[in-house]
Order: structure tokens, then C-alpha cells, then sequence
């Protein structure tokens, strides 16, 4: 099966860690580079919990690229991401400072950089605010023909909304960046709530994970460890939403994923509805399709899947340690 080649825009974020986890334990993927952008927690953050993360899993060649820190228009949200996803950003987990630093240029520059000097080779994947992605399709022309395809964790089609009761939390934090993106002509296919919120991971499903003693194991507890309560505490359920993790699916599972091609697009009118994504169903507006949606998934096997990657990672992680590959890792002091 070819590799399939990808850089991702992130807002770690609980949910963007599993997602990480997930790229790295997948063989159909080659996890080249991250950009971070603003989003569940400030760009300071989040650019630190990409580092963080990457070299707690053994993968500091991948690079970090730092990017935008305030939406194009509307002011950032604050620290509301941090009742979900902990102060950090990572919930409960703790993870040794990073020794690298994000590259020196721009993650738009690194975007446009990587994207032009191999047209149609690279899959982009945006699972935070679209700040990034937006100003790179308008800074340089031939971006958006150069990117393969775009994989974007967003909206709320036919669902309800996670932030206001219509919009989703990555596309009204930038709804301007959003519309920007969805009219951009890119090859995208959206992963929005309709599907993100059949695939719950249950605190058993990480009860079970933690059978096996792995620093993998621990770090997916305590990465979502906050996220739980905040869904327990709101949603009355005992697990969470398996957010950004599911986008991995467009890749390693695409069976599980129910596509519908659609012209989708988001309001921007400023009113109740900012941010709300709808899409043509009866073909009014005229439009050609622009984006193929996952309106629904098989969830649990969704999250069968994760746990088995997971699983798989957390022995592979053992493996090395075991082997002395430790030392180039950082101790793991969760639950030390
Ligand atoms: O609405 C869920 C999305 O918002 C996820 O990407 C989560 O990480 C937050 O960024
Ligand atoms: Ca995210």
C-alpha cells in the first residue's frame, strides 16, 4: 500500500495528541511535519505540546513549524479550550519541556515551501482553526493546486454545533479562514461532528489500553483525563469524542466512513449562526460540489481500531525502551 505523505496543522489539544499518536502508530502513513496554529489553547502552547509530543514519542526529525496565533478577523476565543483540554493543553499529562524549537520560518512560508516544491505529492490535514491554511491558499496562488488533498476536522452538517448550538468549535474560531479554504478548489474532504460524535472512546476502552504497562498507555489516559470530565461533566457520558483522530480514518479505514460529495459552505454573516457549515442537500444554490463530507461512521469499529493501533504502539514502545532506545528519549514522569 503507498505511504501516504503527510503535514498537519494542529491545536494541541487532547484530541490533536491522539491524533499524532494515531499518524505515528499507522504504516499507511508518513507523518513529514507540523504547523501549529492558535486554537483549544494559545499558539505558545500549542507549538510546545507539538514539540512536547513529538519527542516523547521518539520523533524529533519531524519538524514543527510555528503559525498563527489570532484568527484572521474575530478575536481568538480565550481560555475556554483550557476547561476541555486542561491549562497546558494536554490535560493531565506531563511531559518533559522540549529540548527542540520550531523552525524558523513561518508555518504559512513552511506551508507554501513544502507545498510548491512537490506539487500534488503532499496530503495536508488541518484539525485546528484553518488561520494557517487560509492565509497560505492567499498569499501564494499556486498553493491550492499544489496540495493533494486537504483532510480538515470540522463543522457540524445536519449536528448540532460543540460551541454555539449550530457551529462547530475548529470552523468558529475562524470562520473567515474557513471560507476561504471550503471556495479554494483544494480536494477536501471534511470529518465533521455528524461522525466525529458516534466515535466515543469510553474510559474503559483506556482502562483496557492500560493493561499493558506503557508509557503509550499512560499518556493516552492522562492526555484525555480532563477532556472526560469536561464530557462527563456536560455531556453526561463516561469517555469523550474521538475529534481529530477520526480524520486518520479518511486514510487507514475509509470503509468505516460514509462520503457524500456536496457543495458545503460556512456563514460568515456575523450573526447567530457565524460559523455554521451547511451543505446544498437539495441542490438550490446551483453550485458544483466542493468537498466530499463523512456524514456518518462505524463508530465503535473506529474505535476498536485506535485501541488496536494503540495497543500495537504501546508494545512497540516497549520494545524499544527495552532495546536502550530510551536514552534518546526523554523519561516519560507520568505516573513515575
Ligand atoms: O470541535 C472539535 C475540534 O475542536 C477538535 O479539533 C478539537 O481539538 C478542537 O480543536
Ligand atoms: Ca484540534
Amino acid at each position: 500500500m503507498p505511504t501516504i505523505r503527510i503535514i498537519l496543522d494542529t491545536d494541541p489539544g487532547a484530541d490533536d495528541a491522539l491524533a499524532i499518536l494515531l499518524m505515528l502508530a499507522s504504516p499507511e502513513i508518513q507523518l513529514e511535519a507540523l504547523t501549529t496554529v492558535q486554537g483549544n489553547v494559545s499558539l505558545e502552547k500549542t507549538t510546545r505540546n507539538a514539540l512536547a509530543l513529538l519527542e516523547f514519542l521518539n520523533a524529533r526529525h519531524i519538524q514543527v513549524a510555528k503559525g498563527c496565533s489570532t484568527p484572521l478577523i474575530k478575536p481568538p476565543h480565550g481560555t475556554q479550550g483550557e476547561e476541555v483540554h486542561g491549562k497546558s493543553g494536554l490535560g493531565q499529562a506531563v511531559l518533559p519541556e522540549p529540548k527542540n524549537k520550531p523552525i524558523e520560518a513561518h508555518a504559512v512560508d513552511y506551508l507554501i515551501e513544502r507545498f510548491l516544491a512537490e506539487p500534488g505529492e503532499l496530503t495536508l490535514f488541518a484539525i485546528g482553526p484553518l488561520t494557517n491554511v487560509a492565509l497560505a491558499i492567499r498569499k501564494e496562488p499556486k498553493f491550492a493546486q499544489s496540495v493533494k488533498e486537504l483532510v480538515i476536522m470540522g463543522g457540524a452538517v445536519r449536528s448540532g454545533g460543540n460551541i454555539t448550538p449550530l457551529a462547530e468549535f475548529n470552523i468558529h474560531e475562524d470562520p473567515h479562514a474557513a471560507h476561504i479554504v471550503f471556495n479554494s478548489g483544494i480536494p477536501i474532504t471534511l470529518i465533521p461532528l455528524d461522525a466525529t460524535y458516534k466515535c466515543l472512546l469510553t474510559s474503559a476502552d483506556v482502562d483496557r489500553l492500560n493493561k499493558i504497562d506503557s508509557p503509550i498507555a499512560r499518556l493516552v489516559h492522562d492526555v484525555t483525563a480532563d477532556y472526560m470530565e469536561f464530557y462527563l461533566k456536560y455531556e453526561g457520558f463516561n469517555g469523550c469524542a474521538l475529534h481529530d483522530p477520526l480524520t486518520v480514518a479518511a486514510v487507514i479505514a475509509p470503509e468505516l466512513l460514509t462520503l457524500e460529495k456536496h457543495y458545503v459552505n460556512v456563514d460568515i454573516s456575523g450573526g447567530i449562526s457565524t460559523g455554521k457549515t451547511y451543505a446544498d442537500f437539495m441542490k438550490v444554490a446551483k453550485q458544483p460540489t466542493n468537498m466530499q463530507v463523512a456524514l456518518d461512521v462505524k463508530g465503535r469499529e473506529f474505535v476498536e481500531l485506535f485501541i488496536e493501533r494503540m495497543e500495537r504502539l504501546a508494545y512497540q514502545f516497549n520494545e524499544e525502551i527495552a532495546s536502550g532506545k530510551e536514552q534518546e528519549r526523554p523519561r516519560n514522569d507520568i505516573n513515575a
